[in-house]
This record gives C-alpha cells, structure tokens and sequence, in this order.
C-alpha cells in the first residue's frame, strides 16, 4: 500500500499537489500498488485538545473508555502509516515550514509509548522502516543566483520527526520559485519530471515492501 499525504489548500492549482499526483501515476504504472489518500486539507484534522493530550501522555494502562476514544483519530493515522510500503508527503512551504494541517498530522502520528519511546541514547523510533518521498512546493527560492532570501527549516524538521518514529529513508524533492512566471513552473515541473522517474526507477531495483513490481 501506498500512502498518499497530501496538504495544499489549493486543490488544483497546488503545484505540490499536481507533482504529488504525477508521482502516484507513476508507481501505478511500475506496481500493483493499492493507494490509501489522506487529504488533510479536504479533511482537516481537528487539533489537538486537552483530553487528546492527557491520553497521548499517561501509561497505556491507566487510560479509560474517554482516553481512548480521544486516541482514536490518531490510532487511524499510526494505522495508515503502519500499513504502507511507502509513503508519499506533498505539501506547501507556509512560512518557511509545514502548513498548520501537517503539522497537526504530526502531531497524531509521532506519540511517546506509540511511535517512539525515549531511551538514555535519546527518541527511538517504533515504526519499522520503509520510504517516505516529500514533495515541496515554494513560491521563492534558497540559492544563488535569484537571492538567498530564506531559510528552509521544513525539510529538516520533517526528516527529524520521520527518523523519530523510526522513518530513515527519506527523498525529498524541493520545488522552487513557484510564485515568479511561467518559466520558473515550467522549470520546476521538468525538475519534478525527472526526480518522479529517478525515484521511481530506483525504487523498482530496490523492490521494497510487499508491492509486485509489474
Ligand atoms: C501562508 C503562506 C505562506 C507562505 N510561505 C512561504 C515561504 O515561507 N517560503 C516560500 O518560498 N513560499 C511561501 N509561500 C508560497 C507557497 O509556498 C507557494 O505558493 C507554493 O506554490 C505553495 O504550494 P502549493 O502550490 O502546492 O499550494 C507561502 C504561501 C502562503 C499562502
């Protein structure tokens, strides 16, 4: 299975959206891959409410009928993860990190005593590994020549909290400078082009999971 986490509040018009469908039609043609769609943008998570954080945060054994009906969104989301080969992330940079809808997505699926548990040595992941391929859309760019006019704390915060649950392979492919003309999208869609295939082709040698490879 794969899973497809999607975040863009633009619908058809996200470019992040558009690179991240263009993936999955891509692994449907190498693999009979079944696809599981967690649109958090049609489907907003509801944050996180005090009841929630209690039952995230007390010994398995102490929680009741209301801590756990409280877990229950989140138990979904493990879930999903748990079941997939591989996983599929894209999303919009919003202020230099995840929108809000992802970041709460985080907030369900990285869970003390579920996905990771705290050691001496630090946070240990409790999901086994599989690929996690990021797609990021940004309006302005990271490097020279057009300006070195932002930092980028998205991608490393989403790679630390995936290798918290114990995600290690991570692929990340940025897409830049989306808000500045038709060449620059053009630019970026040929980039995404070739990473998909890139990715694709790499991933059928590696024949990960449980997918028939077609
Ligand atoms: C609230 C908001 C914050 C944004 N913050 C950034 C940012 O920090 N850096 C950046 O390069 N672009 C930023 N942008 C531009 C988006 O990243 C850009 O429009 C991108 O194409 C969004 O992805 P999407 O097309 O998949 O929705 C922001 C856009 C919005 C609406």
């Amino acid at each position: 299975m794969l899973l497809h986490v999607s975040a863009s509040p633009s619908g058809s018009a996200s470019h992040s959206r558009k690179a991240g469908q263009a993936f999955i039609a891509k692994f449907r043609e190498i693999a009979d891959i079944i696809i599981t769609e967690r649109d958090l943008s049609r489907r907003p998570p509801p944050y996180p409410d005090q009841t929630f954080v209690e039952a995230s945060l007390m010994a398995a054994k102490e929680r009741g009928t209301r801590e756990l009906a409280a877990l229950a969104y989140s138990e979904t989301l493990i879930a999903e993860l748990e079941a997939a080969d591989l996983v599929v992330i894209d999303t919009p940079m919003h202020n230099f990190i995840v929108p809000s809808v992802l970041k709460t997505w985080v907030d369900y699926v990285v869970r003390p005593g579920r996905t990771f548990r705290n050691t001496p040595e630090g946070k240990r992941g409790l999901l086994s590994n599989r690929p996690v391929f990021i797609i990021i859309a940004c309006g302005g760019s990271f490097s020279a020549p057009i300006g070195r006019e932002q930092t980028d704390f998205l991608t490393p915060y989403l790679h630390y909290v995936l290798a918290t649950v114990g995600l290690h392979d991570v692929f990340t492919l940025r897409l830049e400078n989306l808000r500045r003309g038709t060449a620059a999208i053009e630019q970026a869609e040929a980039q995404a082009t070739a990473w998909i295939i890139d990715q694709a082709t790499r991933w059928q040698k590696r024949q990960h999971g449980g997918c028939r490879i077609l």
